[in-house]
């Protein structure tokens, strides 16, 4: 009986890792989507930004020392000066959404 019990919850967790991990690397997806649909405009498809316009890189040396919390904040609420237009929390951008930018952000800068 025990056995039978283990060899369910097994199966269980085998099931639940194929549903999430597709969706993992869908996020990331979305992420990117939704960076090239609302961002790219201004810090470029390649995130290098536009200095002569004065639209920082994000993947510069000082963008990869944002914490999460701190790229979260810039995107959500323009930052630590609550640039109104750049507060995309205001703009139809859910917290999950702008958890995936961040996470797209991150991947970028490693490369
Ligand atoms: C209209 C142009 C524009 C758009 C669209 C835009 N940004 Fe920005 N972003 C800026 C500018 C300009 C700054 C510099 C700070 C400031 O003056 O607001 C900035 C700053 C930032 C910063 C802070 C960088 C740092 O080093 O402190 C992050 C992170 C950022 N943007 C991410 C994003 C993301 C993600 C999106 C899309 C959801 C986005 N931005 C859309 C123009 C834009």
């Amino acid at each position: 009986m025990k056995m039978v019990k283990l060899a369910i919850l097994i199966a269980t967790i085998a099931v639940a890792l194929f549903l999430i991990l597709p969706n993992l690397s869908w996020a990331a997806n979305e992420g990117a989507a939704l960076y090239q649909a609302k961002c790219a405009m201004c810090h470029g498809a390649d995130l290098a930004g536009k200095p002569a316009a004065k639209i920082p890189s994000l993947v510069s040396a000082g963008t990869k020392q944002l914490s999460d919390a701190d790229l979260t904040d810039a995107i959500a609420n323009g930052g630590k000066d609550k640039k109104a237009s750049h507060a995309f929390a205001n703009k139809g951008v859910t917290p999950d959404q702008v958890k995936m930018v961040v996470a797209y952000i991150r991947e970028a800068q490693k490369k």
